[in-house]
């Protein structure tokens, strides 16, 4: 009853209907278009990594099957199909050939933006109504479920006769967060009061096992399983009890690849080591961390006796958005001195894309230190660009970034304390020149698994098996 007055009424009633439809749908087993591929992503002009992993999966499919026919299935009803296609251009330098490209445009999309209490299984249920609505439309041999709507998978499958396939960035439900009840600790999505109360942790527990279990019924409807990285695989095995490929998202690294570098030239005629930090001005980003590393790397250095004196300069570059961030700029600027570090400091906040190539064209080392990031793309593009990162021993950098490839040398350094930062550090100033260029080298190696080219690659393999049988 509390959905009745959330929603304006004609929406109920096409919400009544479409009660209806699924029945009718069983009656006439609509025949599935033959040569068609959807993808189900009402939100496709969002220009958020989704949309980037959409557009690039279109032109990869486009390149390899041209004589199919794509469908987007879109809520943007408020934009044409060649606005959408513009704005792929415009914010990712992604070009889709529009000839076999087109739009069906949905009408229930903002039945998933309900914020009613029990939000994940009411979300969840619209993206299956939305699913129905868009099958009523067109129901394509191939559905590709990218945005994440799990029962649009046993739709299209059961009641549309399409195969499917999924491309997961985040399980909609996660086994960590079903762990975070059953210790019933308090945390954003449980709340104090649950976490305080014995018979409503239950309860809760209750429904997360059931909507996880549900999870894994809608998933098992997948033909194949792609997945953003590693941690989302382990997720999606556990709950779907599926095996899935792991798709990197692609990043756009063919102009950091080709950076020269001059890191070299600096330490040799400059006596220099510049270490660079690139992110965000937010505290999960632990700058904090990284001053206390860079006062001792100095003392480091001073302490050993070595006849050339190296100085090192750490540069912090990153966004500083809003008042909080400049606050936090502010405090890190005291600690700084503080710490007697401003000589050997530098800020470079909101710069210029071209000023960051240039930062990444003369650092040695790149630093990151947020635990448990859950991929780091800032990450990929300092392998990319020839620096020698040292990160943080967690999520994305060591379960999918800082890691060899096959039969390939170090990439970089993983760290999880101060001492094991500053001692990574210290060693990779030591190393000799042609060592360190051997890190370089694989770095840029392995950072092409997050290519776009590779993406196309991996994508079509997997989606491939599939498009035989979409005649
Ligand atoms: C997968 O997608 C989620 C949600 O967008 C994101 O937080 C995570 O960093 C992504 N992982 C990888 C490996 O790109
Ligand atoms: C990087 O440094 C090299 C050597 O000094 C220079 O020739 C080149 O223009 C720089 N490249 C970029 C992209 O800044």
């Amino acid at each position: 009853l509390l959905q009745v007055h959330a929603f304006p009424s004609s929406k109920m009633i096409y919400a009544a209907l479409l009660c209806l439809i699924p029945f009718l749908l069983l009656i006439s087993y609509r025949r599935r278009k033959p040569n068609t591929v959807g993808f189900f992503h009402p939100y496709c002009n969002a220009g958020g990594g989704g949309e980037r992993v959409l557009w690039c999966a279109i032109r990869s499919m486009q390149a390899r099957f041209p004589k199919l026919k794509y469908i987007v299935f879109s809520g943007d009803r408020d934009a044409s199909k060649e606005q959408i296609l513009l704005r792929a251009k415009q914010r990712f330098n992604i070009e889709i050939d529009p000839s076999n490209v087109d739009f069906v445009f949905l009408r229930l999309r903002s039945l998933v933006e309900t914020r009613l209490p029990f939000t994940l299984l009411l979300q969840t249920l619209a993206g299956g109504v939305l699913s129905v609505e868009a099958l009523c439309y067109l129901c394509p041999s191939l559905m590709i479920d990218s945005m994440g709507y799990p029962l649009s998978l046993p739709i299209f499958k059961w009641l549309g006769g399409s195969d499917v396939a999924a491309y997961v960035h985040y399980p909609t439900i996660s086994c960590d967060m079903i762990d975070v009840v059953a210790r019933r600790e308090s945390s954003f999505n449980n709340k104090g009061i649950i976490a305080r109360w014995p018979l409503l942790s239950q309860i809760k527990l209750a429904y997360y096992k059931a909507f996880a279990k549900a999870y894994g019924l809608a998933g098992r409807a997948a033909d194949v399983v792609m997945v953003n990285g590693s941690w989302t695989a382990s997720h999606i095995r556990q709950l779907w009890q599926q095996e899935c490929s792991v798709v990197f998202p692609p990043c756009d690294i063919e102009g950091l690849l080709a950076i020269p570098g001059r890191a070299e030239e600096v330490l040799k005629n400059d006596k220099r080591v510049n270490i660079l930090s690139i992110g965000q001005i937010r505290p999960e980003k632990n700058h904090k961390l990284q001053l206390e590393i860079l006062k001792e790397v100095l003392e480091g250095l001073r302490n050993r006796n070595i006849d050339v004196k190296v100085d090192v300069t750490l540069t912090i570059a990153g966004g500083c958005r809003n008042e909080d961030d400049e606050s936090r700029v502010k405090e890190l600027k005291e600690l700084a001195e503080k710490l007697g570090l401003q000589k050997n400091l530098e800020w470079k906040l909101n710069v210029p894309y071209g000023e960051l190539i240039e930062l990444l064209n003369s650092s040695l080392i790149s630093l990151h230190t947020m635990h448990n990031e859950h991929f780091g793309i800032s990450v990929v593009e300092a392998l990319a660009a020839g620096t020698i990162m040292v990160a943080h021993k967690s999520g994305g950098p060591a379960m999918d970034i800082v890691v060899p490839c096959e039969g390939e040398a170090s990439v970089g350094y993983l760290a999880s304390t101060r001492e094991e930062f500053v001692s990574s550090i210290l060693s990779i100033i030591s190393l000799s020149p042609s060592s360190r260029s051997q890190i370089r080298e694989s770095a840029r190696l392995s950072s092409q698994r997050f290519s776009e080219g590779v993406f196309e690659e991996k994508w079509n393999e997997a989606i491939g098996g599939l498009i035989e049988s979409t005649a």
